[in-house]
């Protein structure tokens, strides 16, 4: 039998909820959390150099428990986070207070933000497109709020997810980008919305992710057409 194919809003609500029940634990992971001090400087140094040393207006999308919010706030960026699922947010905004970091977290949707055309100099998202029911859709939307010029930077991965968990039992199939994609074809939709200079690393040192990468994980920018 067929299972009914899931609205995008009703999608998006197990997915919400699938983060809200992770809030708590998602940072033990020392593949999603940050553990060390060696863990820590390996990620600054490698968006440092994505970044460069000018502070820059930027919006951390999916952020989760603000892991990538920090570490960009850390090195002296402007930063704001979106997410859909308010007890990830919670935990965001927790860890913001306790490092004493200015970082606006507020809820919103990837696919359709709350900000208005090129407000920011760059959009940060890791780990996201996976879990979207329209990723194109919500690749055209980073672009409309980023200023020309700015650049949009992906850090992804490509996963074999051997069985859909939780939640997404019911909605994998709903996700065109579940089990992430290889770096070429990721490139190659970046490319087709029209971003230019499209450049990527591979981020499979054992530091980055507390362990040996399990996943062909890498770091993806294209720069927005002026
Ligand atoms: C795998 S977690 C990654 C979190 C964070 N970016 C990180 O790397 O630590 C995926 C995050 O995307 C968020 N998310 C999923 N769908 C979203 C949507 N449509 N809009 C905004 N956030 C979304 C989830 O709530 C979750 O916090």
């Amino acid at each position: 039998m067929t299972k009914p194919e899931q609205t995008g809003n009703a999608v998006k609500e197990l997915v919400q909820q699938h983060w809200n029940d992770r809030a708590t634990t998602f940072d033990d992971a020392s593949h999603h959390g940050i553990h060390t001090d060696e863990q820590h400087e390996r990620w600054s140094s490698i968006l440092r150099e994505w970044t460069g040393d000018e502070p820059l207006q930027v919006l951390d999308i999916g952020c989760g428990t603000g892991v990538l919010s920090l570490l960009l706030a850390d090195l002296g960026h402007a930063v704001t986070g979106v997410d859909v699922a308010p007890q990830m947010l919670e935990r965001a905004r927790a860890k913001a207070t306790r490092a004493d970091r200015s970082i606006e977290f507020y809820r919103g949707d990837a696919e359709a933000l709350a900000v208005t055309d090129d407000a920011v100099e760059l959009v940060t998202a890791r780990h996201l497109v996976w879990t979207l029911p329209n990723p194109e859709q919500a690749i055209a939307e980073w672009q409309r709020v980023v200023e020309p010029g700015g650049r949009i930077l992906v850090i992804e991965g490509y996963w074999d997810h051997a069985e859909p968990w939780d939640e997404y039992e019911e909605i994998h199939d709903d996700l065109p980008m579940y089990d992430g994609r290889p770096p070429d074809e990721l490139r190659a939709v970046l490319a087709r919305h029209g971003l230019r200079k499209i450049e990527h690393e591979p981020l499979l040192d054992p530091v980055l992710w507390g362990r040996e990468p399990h996943h062909e994980y890498y770091l993806m920018a294209g720069t927005v057409p002026r």
